[in-house]
């Protein structure tokens, strides 16, 4: 495919605070959009994959404070705690954002003293209420029982002189820019929930800190006595990490394509302060925003005073990368709110990675080697069954394609799972240890081989994307020597990829089965 817009696919996660150590609803973001990324360029898209981290505001500052530290030597501390762990997870972001950049405060100070000079922003008295945890200011009639409406906890008041977007002004746009893009708010209950807020009166957002309240952020370019408040800062992430501003070519290829992956908490943000500031500055609104369940530990909120942190790098340790991404993506559908346990993990990786993949990648291998000195044999005369098994792969790519654009995550792994489960059955209906026992059997053996191994193959190809190191193993013990990376799902996919008379190993187990009784929370 040539690179143009329309073969370009651009994927951001959140940028994430960094006032904390990253934990598992951080990685299942970040593992979501991985995902996407690599099936993406796997479908021959040219992808463009931005993570970050979120460095300015009241958080930080006030964790750097907490420490002792100065609020940049902070930072640089905990983004290599993020960094490290995206490695570790495998992730293949092409770049990654700090909003402490230069490259990032330059294109935050252009847009605001372009919106500033053509009359975007202005500055105005603002009496009211204040949360400062959630960093945002509220009215009288926004309080619950007198506190912050989104978390609960006490507002302080406060007066004074700040500058404002105009964001009012684009409700009408707004509204009707929803209701014609289907797919801008994704899925479509949360698109539902927005245009349910935009029903009442929209105002302006107040978009400055006085440095007197708060010195960590960027100065606003028209009045030193300032600094932006957090969330235009870091929303403005999705276009300086591709150069717009700056180096046109990733930004001018990429933008039109942007599909923005966010949790349900910063919704708002995202589909409501986001694409009217876009709007202002003169940019389409990305193509799709899709906002994800939450996840609970055992029934309970995650939390710090809870002790109940879910440590993804202790998840690793523990299952293994692979088997960590595959539960995220298997356990529950992406949108909808899903629950943690370990038992829970332990239960999905024996039944689908060991159990199912692990024996049907096994079981194959082994008797490939066992009777025919481990090279693979050719397949001869086909019959129903083996059309018939064939069939079903055939039959779930592009049930898989559709899914994926949807990022429906558990139903693509669904239907990879019915290759695997055919492919057992396949197995225990034409028992190829029967077919061993007689040499007249020897080519329908061969066949039976052959079929199963291919399969292993498509399924290798389909489920790189979500395990890439099982994967890769899969493949090259195959003898599958071009590069994984390199295939296209459209071409690869297709029945009859793999060659007769390469040489398998003897398998080591894919995923050991692990002992209920040996892990225990936290363990
Ligand atoms: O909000 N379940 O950063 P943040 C699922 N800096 N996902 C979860 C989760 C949970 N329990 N907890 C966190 C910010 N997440 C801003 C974003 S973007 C321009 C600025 C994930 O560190 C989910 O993606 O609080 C959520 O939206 C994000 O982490 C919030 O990360």
């Amino acid at each position: 495919m040539r690179p143009n817009s329309e073969t370009s696919y651009y994927i951001t996660t959140p940028i994430y605070y960094v006032n904390d150590v990253p934990h598992i609803g951080h990685a299942y973001t970040t593992v979501a959009a991985d995902i996407l990324a690599r099936y993406k360029r796997l479908e021959g898209y040219q992808v463009f994959f931005l993570t970050g981290t979120d460095e300015h505001g009241q958080k930080v500052e006030k964790a750097a404070q907490e420490r002792g530290v100065d609020p940049k030597a902070h930072c640089d501390e905990m983004v290599v705690r993020f960094q490290s762990l995206w490695k570790r997870l495998n992730i293949s972001n092409n770049d990654f954002i700090r909003t402490t950049e230069i490259r990032h405060k330059k294109v935050v100070q252009k847009i605001l003293q372009d919106l500033y000079d053509r009359g975007e922003i202005y500055q105005d008295n603002y009496d009211g209420w204040y949360c400062i945890p959630c960093e945002r200011f509220w009215t009288e009639k926004d309080l619950i029982e007198g506190k912050c409406p989104d978390c609960l906890r006490l507002v302080t008041e406060i007066s004074e002189k700040n500058y404002f977007f105009r964001m009012s002004k684009y409700q009408s746009w707004l509204i009707e820019y929803i209701e014609k893009n289907e797919r801008f708010i994704f899925p479509p209950s949360r698109r539902n929930e927005i245009l349910g807020f935009l029903r009442s009166p929209l105002e302006d957002l107040c978009i400055s800190r006085p440095k007197k309240r708060l010195k960590w952020g960027i100065e606003i370019p028209f009045d030193t006595e300032y600094v932006t408040y957090v969330w235009f800062d870091a929303l403005i992430n999705y276009v300086s990490g591709i150069g717009y501003g700056s180096e046109e070519k990733p930004f001018s290829q990429f933008w039109l394509q942007a599909t923005h992956l966010i949790g349900k908490d910063i919704l708002t943000t995202h589909t409501v302060y986001w694409p009217t500031m876009l709007k202002a500055i003169g940019l389409t609104p990305p193509k799709m925003v899709f906002a994800h369940g939450w996840w609970t530990i055992e029934g309970k909120k995650m939390s710090k005073s809870l002790q109940n942190v879910v440590e993804p790098n202790r998840l690793i340790d523990t299952y293994g990368v692979d088997s960590v991404r595959y539960f995220l993506m298997r356990e529950v559908p992406f949108g909808t709110d899903g629950d943690f346990s370990d038992s829970a993990m332990v239960h999905r990786i024996n039944s689908d990675l060991a159990n199912d993949l692990g024996n049907l990648f096994s079981r194959a291998l082994s008797m490939v080697v066992k009777y025919f000195d481990g090279l693979i044999p050719a397949p001869s005369n086909l019959q129903e069954l083996d059309r018939g098994f064939q069939e079903v792969s055939e039959k779930v790519l592009p049930q898989l394609s559709k899914q994926m654009d949807d990022l429906a995550f558990n139903r693509a792994l669904g239907s990879i799972w019915e290759i695997v489960n055919a492919g057992n059955k396949y197995i225990d209906e034409t028992a190829p240890w029967a077919l061993a026992k007689a040499e007249k059997d020897r080519p329908r053996l061969g066949t039976v081989l052959y079929q199963t191994l291919e399969s292993l193959r498509i399924i290798a190809l389909l489920l790189a994307a979500f395990i890439p190191s099982t994967s890769e193993k899969i493949w090259s013990q195959l003898g599958m020597e071009e590069n994984l990376w390199e295939q296209k799902i459209k071409e690869s996919g297709k029945w009859g990829g793999l060659k007769p008379k390469k040489k398998v190993a003897k398998p080591t187990p894919l995923f050991p089965r692990i002992d209920p009784t040996k892990i225990s929370q936290g363990a």
